[in-house]
């Protein structure tokens, strides 16, 4: 999801809700409005730094490849470029889908993968296919933010499990699934991004792999893996992710071709059992048809040049740089009581800061200072949860701008933690607030994750 510039919708007024609030579908009452994209109406303006989005430097693309490749289906393909096409996709588009599965170790059976608009169709059709009102979901605390809106369309009873640096915390999902078990409730399924995930830019370790598909295997319960970043890694070893650990029985695969090669384009994927693809495909038909099969032929186009590996290493070693670059600025601006993440891949860093700052109102202020980030609660269902974190993303804008970015909003949490000093009487120093509250024991509903200041010990 997130970025371009787009219309502003004038408020709605009073008149406008009372005249059509009756007709509404109960449905609407629970929908959450994306933080990303509410963002994207002030980060458009080219003064504002964004640090906000989760983009892709598409920049990087060559123009010349582009141009060849319209080129190529401007001669050989237009009338089936410019056609409907199968709701599941062309048969050349879930190939060059195998090729990127099998780049980490998968090996789906073709006729399991439905072509999808991006990754998130995906997500809403699993839960279309899955979620009545009132069931249970699960999935980590923080979670990604563009899938908290759909939990909250098809008004899932959404149950977060806390992340540290090592991903979920199984044990803690083990502790809820046992409490379900006792009320008689099977959660529909449990929603992880297992590699370098959003917001929080960590990675489920390989015992919590193993052990969060034993435990779907043992209970025949599904879990979703929506992995658009495993093939982004810096550093490290990689990870088998778990539609692998797990052969695609209880696994459904949510991929991407947007932080790979372009969001733009719209295009990923859903890889799952048979019986659960036949709903996925009714769910698509009565959503959009098909995807586009114009970008199906981009891709396919792109794929034949057979560089897209060489590609995927350029970014790479493009979004290092950043991450080492944001995380530098984060030490030299940040107060010596935040924490944050470094990621061994992916495009986000999260950040907490000391418990007493509001990352909504920061925000306020950090637009003043035109810069932007999405605040920690966007990535909760509870929104008094995450309040004092935020999500930072390193892909989407050059070093210069990191720097400046993160001087911008350290100036902004320099302020708040004036103010706040001022403000406490047992705080003697400005620059010394109160000590936040570090790590929270598990399932205690607290906001402060107990990630760890990389080079430092435990939090
Ligand atoms: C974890 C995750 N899932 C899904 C998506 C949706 O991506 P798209 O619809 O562009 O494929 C994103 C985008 O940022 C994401 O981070």
């Amino acid at each position: 999801m997130e970025e371009t510039p787009h219309r502003r919708r004038a408020p709605t007024s009073s008149r406008d809700l009372a005249r059509y609030a009756g007709l509404f579908a109960a449905r609407t009452g629970v929908m959450r409005s994306s933080a990303m994209r509410d963002l994207m109406a002030v980060t458009a303006r080219p003064e504002v730094i964004s640090l906000a989005g989760g983009l892709p430097d598409t920049s990087t693309f060559p123009a010349g490849t582009f141009a060849a490749q319209m080129t190529r289906i401007a001669q050989s393909s237009t009338a089936e470029a410019l056609q409907y096409g199968p709701t599941e996709g062309f048969a050349e588009t879930v190939d060059c889908i195998l090729e990127v599965m099998g780049a980490e170790g998968m090996l789906p059976d073709p006729d399991d993968v439905i072509v999808t608009t991006g990754g998130q169709q995906a997500i809403d059709l699993v839960c279309k296919t899955l979620v009545d009102p009132g069931d249970v979901v699960i999935c980590e605390a923080p979670t990604y933010p563009g899938a908290v809106p759909v939990f909250c369309s098809y008004q899932a009873e959404t149950i977060q499990i806390d992340c540290d640096e090592d991903g979920m915390r199984i044990e803690e999902l083990e502790t809820v699934l046992a409490r379900l078990d006792a009320e008689g409730t099977r959660p529909k399924f449990v929603y992880s991004v297992p590699s370098f995930q959003n917001p929080a830019g960590v990675s489920m370790s390989l015992e919590r792999r193993r052990r969060l598909v034993e435990l779907a295997r043992q209970r025949e319960m599904l879990v979703v893996e929506d992995s658009p970043y495993g093939l982004l890694r810096f550093s490290g070893e990689p990870l088998p992710p778990l539609y692998q650990l797990d052969g695609g029985d209880f696994v459904i695969y949510v991929g991407t071709f947007s932080k790979i090669l372009s969001p733009g384009i719209r295009l990923g994927w859903a890889v799952a059992p048979p019986p659960v693809m036949e709903k996925i495909v009714l769910g698509k038909q009565a959503s959009d048809l098909c995807s586009s099969t114009l970008t199906q032929h981009f891709v396919r186009e792109y794929f034949s040049e057979g560089r897209w590996r060489e590609y995927i290493a350029d970014l790479v070693e493009i979004y290092r740089g950043r991450r080492d670059t944001m995380v530098e600025a984060l030490r030299e601006h940040f107060p010596a009581q935040a924490t944050w993440t470094e990621p061994e891949g992916g495009l986000f860093i999260w950040a907490t800061l000391p418990e007493y700052i509001d990352t909504s109102d920061l925000l306020a202020k950090a637009l003043r200072e035109d810069v932007a980030f999405v605040p920690g609660q966007a990535a909760y269902v509870d929104e008094s949860r995450g309040r004092s974190s935020m999500r930072l993303n390193f892909s989407g804008v050059g070093d210069e701008e990191i720097r400046e970015g993160v001087r911008r909003i350290g100036k902004a949490i320099a302020e708040q933690v004036e103010l706040y000093g001022a403000l406490t009487t047992d705080s003697t120093s400005p620059a010394a607030p109160a000590q936040p509250r570090v790590a929270e024991a598990a399932g205690d509903g607290g906001d402060v994750l107990p990630f760890r200041k990389a080079g430092e010990g435990a939090a």
